[in-house]
């Protein structure tokens, strides 16, 4: 929050990203933070939201706006979905099952990584919406297969299949924290001394959030015995040798919809249309694989010509406010998602903290709506950009 104010309330996703910075343990909030080599990607992504100019209009009537949409098949309060966010249980206590249950609250879709630390029976026993679940495609596609029909027995509609990872991107803060790689016993005593000095986060979290697993792997890592171990079976398993062929084996073992996310390619987008895709989602990892990759909103309007209206189109990375989601429907999305802008509410302020940042970021959306003239969602186009 800014130094110049009371700082009696947090009014932005930059004012929770600022709470999650003095709650984690440093090595927690980096991961969440940081991204690829020198984040200059993750930085694009922002950047490019924030330099779209929107046009304003006035005396037109929008004293009754309304944000809701229709995204495969169900009804949403606004056109956002949050995203696949791995290891949230360790941002809070139990974090993927207490951001299901704000985002149930607002009604709009909530998406659960593969590496989570909740599994998924776990959620499916506090969701009162379905939720969606992403996939690793994993070499082991035996657990792969397991994965799929655990997730449509807790009545998952929606496979959101996340293809931008045959090998994982360099997080430099990743190495620099320990998360990666080998610990000295200097680098353990200084992670130790950090993690007392989070002692909010040592109760919540390390104390009564556990067990501490993959909720997911437990019986593909049944020996595991710390995150650690977990973590390096994962990095093991991303399948470098998928292609556009495997997505058939995919439809095989799922029947509901399916969306398939890291799409940076006009000709990639295509594909995805020609193997029936539901959705894709634009998206460059918010940063943290590819830099140097374009950010996502310079893609986005190519892309959305190529598909064609054939499938939905969602996209993600740099996603912080109301106004961005509006400038993104307006290149032509039907929803965003958003990563960080979740993950720092949820260690900041858990499920409140998820509560309070979609409610900040539905009205800002409304507002827009109003700034620009606009009363539905529907009427959101580039007619509203400068
Ligand atoms: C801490 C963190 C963990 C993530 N874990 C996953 C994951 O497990 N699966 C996945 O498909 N994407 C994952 N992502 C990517 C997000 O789903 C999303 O694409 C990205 O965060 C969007 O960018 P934004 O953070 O700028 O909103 C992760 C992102 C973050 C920040």
């Amino acid at each position: 929050m800014s130094s110049k104010t009371l700082d009696l309330a947090p009014a932005s996703v930059e004012d929770y990203r600022k709470l999650a910075e003095k709650r984690l343990p440093r090595a927690f909030f980096d991961y969440i933070d940081g991204a690829a080599h020198q984040e200059l990607t993750a930085k694009k992504n922002i950047l490019a939201f924030e330099s779209l100019q929107l046009r304003q209009r006035i005396l037109r009537d929008v004293s009754n706006i309304d944000t809701s949409v229709n995204l495969l098949g169900r009804a949403l309060d606004f056109p956002l979905i949050l995203g696949p966010v791995g290891l949230a249980g360790i941002f809070a206590r139990r974090g993927e099952a207490q951001a299901l249950k704000a985002a149930n609250k607002a009604k709009i879709p909530f998406c659960l990584s593969t590496v989570s630390i909740c599994s998924i029976e776990e959620l499916n026993e506090v969701a009162t919406e379905p939720f969606w679940f992403q996939l690793y495609v994993i070499r082991d596609r035996s657990y792969a297969i397991k994965l799929m029909q655990n997730a449509a027995a807790a009545g998952c509609d929606t496979l959101v299949l996340t293809v931008d990872l045959p090998v994982v991107g360099e997080r430099y803060k990743d190495v620099r924290n320990g998360l990666s790689g080998k610990t000295n016993l200097m680098g353990s005593i200084k992670k130790a001394i950090n993690i007392a000095c989070h002692p909010r986060w040592l109760w919540d979290v390390a104390i009564k959030g556990k067990p501490l697993v993959f909720g997911n792997l437990v019986d593909a890592v049944p020996d595991a015995s710390g995150l650690k171990d977990f973590k390096s079976w994962v990095d093991s398993q991303f399948d470098a040798s998928m292609t556009w062929d495997d997505l058939g084996w995919i439809r095989e073992h799922w029947s509901g919809n399916i969306i398939i996310k890291g799409i940076m390619d006009v000709d990639d987008a295509k594909k995805a249309v020609a193997f029936g895709a539901d959705a894709i989602v634009v998206s460059n990892h918010g940063g943290r694989q590819l830099e140097g990759v374009a950010p996502t909103l310079d893609m986005l309007p190519e892309i959305v010509k190529a598909v064609d209206k054939k499938c939905k189109v969602i996209v993600d990375s740099g996603i912080r406010s109301g106004l961005d989601i509006v400038k993104a429907i307006a290149l032509g999305a039907d929803a965003c998602i958003i990563g960080r802008a979740w993950a720092y509410a949820i260690a900041a302020k858990g499920e409140d903290g998820v509560t309070h940042v979609l409610e900040i970021m539905k009205n800002e959306m409304r507002v827009a709506m109003a700034l620009t003239g606009v009363t539905k969602v529907s009427d959101i186009d580039a007619d509203i950009l400068n």
